[in-house]
């Protein structure tokens, strides 16, 4: 049985949360393994509307366990606020495990990455300021405190008293802010860990009888390739893998159980916070991509920030279907187009006389990048009631077969709405 990654193939936001959550039924184990709640997944189903930042997609089908694996980076005051708002709609957290060696977000990563980008003036990468980047360099400094730890009174004061020690001396000698106190911070994480200990467990054995009973295992990306600390355009990127590579390492699945790459695109692109993006567009070209005043408008999840919008960069888009092996296409928001007299699509960038099919790695370079464009026809015509990729207006056809074949992979879904019907299946995906 199938192990499939749903992943953001742009910068975030691509519609994930609804994707894994149209899948989940097929799945047994939905696991989510990277990222923290800098991440934002808007799920809409027959049990309502859910913005969930930590909480796997998966959650909404009574028969599937949900795990939030170790490359997760854990807020537990969110978690166990989405935990507390999914019991009181009615629905089962029961079957949430969380790994003990994933990381917490402790308060002085969110007060270290908010004194961060103040610091960074003009040159500031616009985080969420969640504490995400400080929480995965502590991870890789050594220094971090796991779900595990919040379980075990002495070895939490133990880690505590050594870390707080080290980040007061940052963050009152650095920034003049004032110190934590060992003795609050404690007694608050060993109370999360108190409500979390149902849930926290070593993962390993539920991920790998899954794969010994061929179970199905959708696993949940969050952000981007484009975010990638690796593959993005560093360093306007957040602190983690989000990619396929990140699948394996953030849940102990191995690549060679990973079957298949779902990589989700919007049809068109958005990014919130700063850095290049060559196809971005203002003016009323954004305000018909952005649909301010709807339900779905480019207003960020987790920030409520404006998101920047643009044309399909077809040039990145390749490049994050090669990075992540993605063999199958979910395109979503193709009814944002409905209105379109005509769509560009990013083909190629100019940079002086040279043409280039992928993006150069400098930002200094990336920024001086010109968008080629090709146009096709728009369709004029509502599609959000529509099913059937046959039934689709014929332009949204080629749109999206255009899409697909300059990615390069197979096209699977369509979302022509954020409800989890309002979905055209186009080929088997799991
Ligand atoms: P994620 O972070 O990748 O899960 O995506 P977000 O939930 O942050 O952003 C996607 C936004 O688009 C949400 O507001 C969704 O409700 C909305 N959305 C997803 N798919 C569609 C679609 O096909 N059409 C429309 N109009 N909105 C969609
Ligand atoms: P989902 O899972 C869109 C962006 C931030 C910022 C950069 C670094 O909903 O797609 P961070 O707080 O991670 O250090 O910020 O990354 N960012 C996202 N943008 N969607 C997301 O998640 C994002 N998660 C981080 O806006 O530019
Ligand atoms: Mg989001």
């Amino acid at each position: 049985m199938p192990v499939v990654a749903v992943i953001g193939a742009q910068w975030g936001d691509e519609g994930k949360g609804r994707i894994v959550d149209l899948l989940a039924s097929r799945a047994r184990l939905v696991i989510r393994y990277s990222g923290g709640n800098n991440a934002g997944h808007t799920v809409i189903n027959d049990l309502g509307a859910f913005k969930l930042h930590l909480m796997p997609s998966g959650i909404f089908d009574a028969n599937t366990v949900n795990v939030i694996g170790h490359g997760v980076v854990i807020n537990p005051e969110v978690l166990i606020g989405e935990i507390d708002h999914l019991q009181s709609k009615g629905i089962s957290t029961a079957k949430l495990f969380i790994s003990d060696r994933a990381h917490i977000i402790m308060p002085y990563h969110i007060l270290q990455d908010q004194l961060q980008e103040q610091s960074r003036g003009d040159s500031k990468i616009g985080t969420t300021g969640r504490g995400i980047g400080p929480a995965y360099a502590d991870k890789m400094d050594r220094i971090g405190i796991r779900a595990g730890d919040l379980m075990h009174e002495e070895t939490l004061l133990g880690r505590l008293r050594i870390v707080l020690e080290e980040k007061n001396r940052l963050l009152t000698k650095l920034y003049g802010a004032q110190a934590f106190s060992l003795h609050d911070v404690y007694l608050k994480y060993l109370d999360f860990g108190r409500r979390l200990a149902d849930h926290i467990t070593e993962i390993h054995p539920i991920v790998h009888r899954a794969l010994e009973k061929d179970i199905p295992i959708l696993m949940e990306g969050a952000q981007g390739t484009l975010l990638d600390v690796d593959h993005g355009t560093y360093p306007y990127v957040t602190s983690s893998s989000p990619g396929a590579a990140g699948v394996c390492q953030g849940s102990g699945i191995a690549p060679s159980h990973l079957n298949s790459v779902i990589g989700v695109y919007k049809a068109f692109v958005s990014r919130v916070g700063g850095g290049p993006f060559p196809t971005e567009v203002d003016g009323a070209e954004a305000d018909a991509l952005r649909q301010i005043g709807t339900p779905w408008a480019e207003v960020g999840t987790t920030t409520g920030r404006l998101r920047r919008v643009g044309w399909f960069d077809a040039v990145l888009a390749r490049y994050a279907a090669q990075i992540n092996g993605i063999d199958t296409v979910a395109i979503t928001k193709l009814d944002v187009l409905d209105n379109l007299p005509s769509i560009k699509i990013c083909v190629g960038y100019k940079l002086h006389d040279a043409a280039l099919d992928y993006p150069p790695s400098t930002i200094a370079v990336l920024e001086q990048v010109e968008p080629i464009y090709e146009e096709l026809p728009g369709w004029q015509t509502p599609t959000s009631d529509i099913r059937d990729f046959q039934a689709l207006p014929e332009e949204a056809q080629a749109y999206v077969a255009r899409l697909c074949q300059l990615i390069g992979a197979r096209l699977g879904i369509v979302s022509v709405g954020p409800s989890r019907d309002q979905t055209v299946f186009v080929s088997d995906v799991f």
